[in-house]
């Protein structure tokens, strides 16, 4: 399956706007024709009109009657953490402490972080996530051996090594010399080679000291159009211990502030208790909030107030936040989203949720001219759907009508039994069941 023209045969969902502000921005095609040359989509349409015209070697493969849309784009989760998942019985601060830090000091070994890997990148392919933004440990090996796994494969990811230099055992911190200097080799060696980016990652304000945030900002300012990720206001001890550590800071998000990493391409994981200043500043500066359902649960952290951001004018993605969540199914995390926003008194309609995990997410890391969509000119991410995977599922199914009921199902019923394949970079790199349960390409 190399070179060449490949035509993917298929029902076709895809978004070029927001569903919630435009409804004409959603395109479903019952029988639609995908054409990709060279990793890029090439053109989109009716197969009726497309296939008369095909290049006589064009290779065509009919995913008929199952949904091709954009790959899951997850803009918030951690390598290091696949052996954190199903923790039990803690709140975050104790949670960081007990389960993760001492997982995390195990990943200055190659052999742990290259196993780890391959291990996340295969299980995200298995659930439709084409492109991911990852922490990775302290340790410059975790982001070595994340980014050389997914230039193999082909994968658009973004990655960074945390940045931690208090607050956790010796062997996961680093010093702000170090965190900058670590970061900048890492940059050098993975930024903008192929399709693979660098995230500058202090992982949170209560594990870096002041001078550490100083030299992350520095970094920042060296590299403006740069992503940034770290966490805030996630948990409410967390919060009133940014207080005691930073007594200068009006609020949680000053503390980022003063430091120059409050900007646009700045993913902020949680944003669950939020001020009006902050959302306020967030919104001016526009960076984004990511929403983590199942890990918010989980961890019994609050509830994140969609509505609300959405309100003050805040970017917005949304995201499995392995291993404090507890799926890497996007779909089952969009599902998990809506039950959370539902204790909230808050609507997630499906057609905004499959937006939201693909095109929204895309826009909310920088991406939204690259990925996220099924239009010529962008990135070959697909996933393919099969709604009726499961006995269950296709019981239901037999009483759905619209493409908003069917897609309602898939996020409500669905997991990784419902992606029938991935396909990365125009090419596929999952197949459930094997290669040989559908049509060759
Ligand atoms: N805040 C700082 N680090 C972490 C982490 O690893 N997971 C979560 N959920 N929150 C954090
Ligand atoms: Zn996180």
């Amino acid at each position: 399956m190399n070179g060449g023209t490949l035509a993917i045969r298929a029902r076709i969902l895809t978004f070029d706007g927001d569903p919630r502000l435009d409804p004409a921005a959603t395109t479903y095609i019952e029988d639609g024709l995908v054409i990709v040359r060279e990793g890029v989509v090439e053109a989109l349409g009716e197969a009726r009109d497309l296939v008369p015209a095909l290049p006589h070697d064009c290779r065509v493969v009919d995913h008929r009657p199952h949904l091709l849309m954009p790959g899951f784009i997850d803009p918030h989760l951690h390598m290091p953490q696949t052996q954190v998942i199903a923790s039990y019985g803690t709140e975050l601060l104790e949670w960081l402490s007990r389960y993760t830090f001492p997982e995390e000091s195990r990943y200055g070994d190659k052999s742990v972080s290259d196993a780890a890997a391959r291990f996340v990148l295969s299980e995200l392919l298995a659930n439709g996530t084409t492109t991911a933004v990852f922490f990775c440990t302290s340790h410059p090996q975790s982001v070595d051996s994340l980014m050389t796994e997914a230039e193999r494969r082909g994968l658009r990811i973004l990655a960074g090594k945390v940045m931690m230099d208090r607050g956790a055992p010796p062997s996961l911190l680093d010093t702000p010399r170090r965190g900058y200097d670590e970061s900048k080799a890492l940059i050098e060696r993975w930024h903008g080679r192929g399709r693979l980016s660098y995230a500058i990652s202090p992982r949170f304000a209560p594990t870096s000291t002041e001078a550490q945030l100083e030299a992350t900002g520095a970094l920042a300012a060296e590299f403006p159009d740069m992503a940034i990720q770290t966490h805030l206001s996630e948990n409410l001890a967390e919060i009133a211990y940014v207080r005691e550590l930073f007594p200068w800071a009006q609020d949680y998000l000053a503390v980022y502030e003063r430091y120059g990493l409050v900007r646009e391409k700045a993913l902020f994981g949680h944003c669950i208790h939020l001020t009006e200043r902050e959302k306020a500043s967030l919104a001016e500066a526009g960076a984004s909030a990511i929403f983590c359902p199942t890990s918010n649960l989980f961890l019994g952290s609050g509830l994140f107030d969609r509505a609300g951001l959405l309100a003050a004018g805040i970017r917005t993605g949304i995201a499995t936040d392995i291993g404090g969540g507890t799926s890497y199914s996007m779909l089952a995390t969009a599902g998990e989203g809506y039950k959370a926003l539902a204790l909230r008194h808050q609507k997630l309609p499906a057609l905004q949720a499959f937006h939201w995990m693909t095109a929204g997410n895309a826009a909310a890391i920088g991406l939204g001219k690259r990925i996220g969509r099924i239009a010529p000119g962008f990135e070959a991410d697909f996933a393919l759907l099969d709604s009726s995977a499961t006995p269950a599922m296709r019981r239901r199914m037999e009483r759905v009508e619209t493409l908003g009921e069917e897609l309602f199902l898939l996020m409500t019923m669905g997991d990784d039994r419902a992606v029938a394949a991935t396909y990365a970079n125009g090419r596929r790199v999952h197949a459930r069941g094997g290669a040989a349960a559908l049509p060759p390409v």
